[in-house]
């Protein structure tokens, strides 16, 4: 199987570190005026987008451009998947144009992975699902370092709609490797039981004030209302009792940073207010979004690919 990236749960510790070094390293080629390194000259990247999405596929292509490599992409409505070909026919046929990465968002819990076991060409996960969001954890795990310096210790309470969301899931498996504390909060009925089993250390509450007495970071979740089949909590009820409120923060540490993948719904899972606080670095997501895809497409084929590569063994 090529290597790709599919999910936070098959990288060791030690490449994580290395992606979120290079991140950094990537970080001021965003400010040059010059933003352009020769690193992926020749390479060529497939962007297929079979979810909606704003940041996770703009943030691709810019990060593949600002490598020099070329990138195109696909979504679902413009292509022959609504001529009804399958995801494999799909997949096979992109590859057979020999590009030299697919970037896949897909619904299904596990397309990538299945389509890495039968494609000669290495699959990096946008998104599977309620599954896996890598590269959103990745991004999640720099921006934190950033402004905490640390991930070893820290509290991290991750609220909302748990359930479908493959940002928890992935940002559990790469929080809990470095041995943070993580507090996953919902309603109940979007809290499953089974996802304290995550990883070692996983609580859960479906009481907001708990989930962030003392925290460090509050990571805000989007209810992901295209992923439930019935209504999973009174959507006029859901800000009274799990929106993220500017008297909220009283309860967290008071360095405290406020953080939510996108898109965020104002009034519904944060206010306004919080949406707008300056210790609320949703911005600084998006912007550690280009750095981090920047290092994860080098890692995946780049010089050196498969290996480490440079940056293996630099500080976070
Ligand atoms: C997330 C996703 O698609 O899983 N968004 C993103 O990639 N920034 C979260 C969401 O859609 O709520």
């Amino acid at each position: 199987m090529p290597a790709g990236l599919l999910g936070i749960e098959e990288l060791e510790r030690a490449e994580i570190e290395a992606i979120l070094a290079r991140a950094k390293y990537f970080q001021p080629v965003q400010s040059q005026s010059l933003k352009k390194l020769d690193t992926l000259r020749g390479k060529m990247i497939v962007n297929l987008f079979y979810e909606a999405s704003t940041r996770t596929r703009t943030s691709f292509e810019i990060a593949a451009k600002r490598l020099s490599a070329d990138a195109i992409s696909i979504t679902a409505s413009g292509s022959s998947v609504s001529k009804g070909e399958s995801l494999v026919d799909t997949l096979n046929t992109l590859a057979a144009m020999r590009p030299d990465a697919i970037v896949m968002r897909h619904a299904a819990s596990g397309a990538p992975h299945f389509l890495a076991r039968h494609l000669p060409t290495p699959i990096i996960n946008a998104g599977d699902g309620t599954h896996e969001h890598p590269t959103q954890a990745l991004l999640d795990a720099r921006t934190i370092l950033d402004h905490r310096g640390t991930l070893e210790g820290l509290r991290v309470a991750i609220i909302g709609d748990i359930a479908h969301s493959r940002v928890a899931r992935s940002n559990v498996h790469l929080l809990a490797r470095f041995g943070a504390d993580i507090v996953l909060c919902g309603p109940a009925s979007l809290l499953p039981v089974e996802l304290a089993q995550l990883a070692p250390g996983v609580r859960l509450t479906t009481d907001i004030r708990e989930a962030i007495r003392d925290a460090d970071v509050i990571m805000m979740l989007r209810v992901q209302l295209e992923r439930q089949h019935e209504a999973a909590f009174p959507a006029s009820e859901y800000f009274q009792f799990y929106g993220l409120r500017l008297e909220h923060l009283d309860l967290a540490k008071p360095e405290a940073i406020v953080m939510h993948p996108g898109p965020i719904n104002r009034g519904r899972e944060l206010s306004s207010e919080v949406a707008d606080f300056q210790r609320s670095v949703i911005l600084n997501q998006v912007e550690n979004g280009v750095a981090v895809r920047m290092a994860v497409l080098e890692k995946v084929i780049g010089p050196g690919a498969g290996s480490q590569g440079p940056g293996a063994g630099e500080r976070q």
